[in-house]
């Protein structure tokens, strides 16, 4: 069967693919079932865009699965999707191993249940071995928290002396971030329609190419990630300078 996959340059692939995972509710709504039956269905699109990226050679794929915000939704709500991240962490993790996936998790960990807590720190364990793609999951994870902490730190290091004023720079900031030691997201996806970004990544978007795309989540799949990334391939990223400075 013809596939995107072929029709990429293997040379420019994006080194990180971040996504904003929305569109589960409506695509349960229409179907007149609960937000919840959506969330299940997700997990499968998680697990399906997970091997395409895998396969199309990204190296890291940032996946926004509960924000902090989130956790203001109905009760039954995130209840219902912390269970899932149990259920879905326990019965992924053989497949990350033997897929050479490591699992990786960015957001306030103080705030996630005990149970999917243990589960997550688990399979991060068990998949640290692993050199292929870094999946890292943005959970309980919203940008201004991880700022506002990252400034906290800063601050603390210069009350005590380990860190100058004049030296805080960007790099100096990028190393206080939960993301610290990963490129950049080069493409942002999103899912669902909405052309906003809903507290992800803030800093690390900085350059990213957006993709927005109407489909739901759950009817998200290979071919429309291969398809984001040719789109991606297409785009002249300037960053800042003109264009005839890019191809001198
Ligand atoms: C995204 O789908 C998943 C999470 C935010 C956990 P939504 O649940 O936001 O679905 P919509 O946007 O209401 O359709
Ligand atoms: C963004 O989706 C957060 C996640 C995908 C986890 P939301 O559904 O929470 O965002 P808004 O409310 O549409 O901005
Ligand atoms: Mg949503």
């Amino acid at each position: 069967m013809p596939t995107l996959l072929d029709k990429i340059d293997a040379t420019r692939v994006p080194a990180h693919v971040a996504i904003i995972m929305d569109g589960n509710g409506r695509w349960a709504k229409e179907r007149s079932m609960e937000r919840s039956a959506g969330h299940v269905e997700g997990v499968n699109t998680v697990r399906l865009i997970t091997e395409a990226a895998s396969e199309a050679g990204v190296k890291y794929l940032t996946l926004y699965a509960f924000s902090t915000e989130n956790w203001n939704r109905p009760q039954t709500e995130v209840d219902a999707l912390m269970h899932l991240i149990v259920i879905a962490i326990e019965r992924e993790t053989p497949d990350l191993i033997k897929n050479n996936v490591r699992l990786d998790m960015i957001g306030d960990f103080s705030r996630m249940p005990a149970e999917a807590l243990g589960r997550l720190r688990q399979c991060m364990a068990d998949t640290a071995h692993c050199t292929g793609l870094t999946l890292v999951l943005a959970l309980s994870y919203s940008a201004r928290w991880e700022i506002t902490e990252a400034v906290r730190q800063i601050a603390l290091k210069a009350k005590n002396g380990e860190l100058e004023p004049e030296d805080i720079d960007d790099a100096a900031v990028s190393s206080h971030l939960s993301t610290a030691g990963m490129p950049d997201p080069d493409l942002l996806i999103r899912t669902g329609g909405d052309k906003r970004v809903s507290n992800f990544l803030l800093w690390q978007i900085a350059y990213s190419e957006i993709y927005v795309t109407p489909t739901y989540w759950p009817d998200f799949d290979k071919e429309q990630f291969y398809g984001a990334i040719i789109e991606y391939q297409s785009r002249e990223r300037r960053f800042g300078l003109t264009s005839e400075q890019l191809t001198k």
